[in-house]
């Protein structure tokens, strides 16, 4: 083996990684707003909207995150829906952060509900016992509760996004996998370019990980 490449290309693999920590951080960022939405819907009492939000999730859950990304990066130009380049952000970008959102969105959506559900019955009972009424006690009862199982589980999402991410490299953008490619190409070695692949991943999610790790005891601390 030989990695004497890197001096020449670890400007490309240090561009690499930075595209993807953006790209997944767009998509969590989205992902929960998305996520939000779906959740309220799914736990209305309105059986239109939780049905919507049944099937969104589902089907972005049920089907492979690779085939989403061809849907909307093949699939949707064919019925004129173009994604553009904006501020300089290439086209790839936006079509591979808008597939991991709506994907994300989906996750995030049941980390939220399960989260508000892991909050016992009784506390919603209780509060509205006392005159509380639904909104004031999920703001100020229901989700500072839940916050405490939503947020390590809305880390761990991310850490699921970066590793995820390196499928959108099919579709062009340059992130860790693709660069990775690139080198390969120009190297004709495919192996040590792929094992940077991966210890530049490794070294994103365990490092992702022990912080949620500190602060899931952090969490748990402020609970007792
Ligand atoms: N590999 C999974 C799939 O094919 C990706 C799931 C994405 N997961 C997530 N938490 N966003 O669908």
């Amino acid at each position: 083996m030989d990695f004497g490449f890197l001096s020449k290309y670890i400007s490309l693999f240090v561009e690499g990684t930075s595209v993807t920590v953006a790209i997944s951080l767009v998509a969590l960022i989205f992902g929960c707003i998305i996520g939000m939405f779906i959740c309220l819907m799914k736990l209305s009492t309105f059986k239109a909207l939780k049905v919507i939000a049944t099937t969104y999730i589902e089907i972005l859950r049920g089907t492979p995150l690779f085939v989403q990304i061809y849907i909307i990066y093949f699939g949707l130009p064919q019925i004129g829906i173009d994604f553009p380049s904006i501020f300089g952000i290439s086209s790839d970008f936006i079509s591979g952060a808008f597939a991991l959102s709506i994907n994300s969105g989906a996750y995030v959506a049941e980390i939220l509900r399960s989260g508000i559900q892991s909050v016992d019955k009784g506390q919603m009972e209780a509060s509205r016992s006392l005159g509380l009424g639904y909104a004031s006690t999920m703001r100020y009862v229901i989700i500072p509760q839940a916050i405490k199982n939503i947020l390590p589980s809305l880390a761990n999402e991310f850490i699921t996004l970066v590793k995820e991410s390196a499928i959108i490299s099919v579709i062009g953008v340059r992130e860790i996998m693709f660069t990775a490619s690139i080198v390969k190409n120009k190297t004709f070695k495919p192996l040590e370019p792929l094992i940077i692949a991966a210890i530049i991943y490794f070294v994103l999610t365990f490092t992702l990980s022990k912080l949620v790790g500190k602060f899931e005891k952090k969490l748990a601390k402020a609970n007792a």
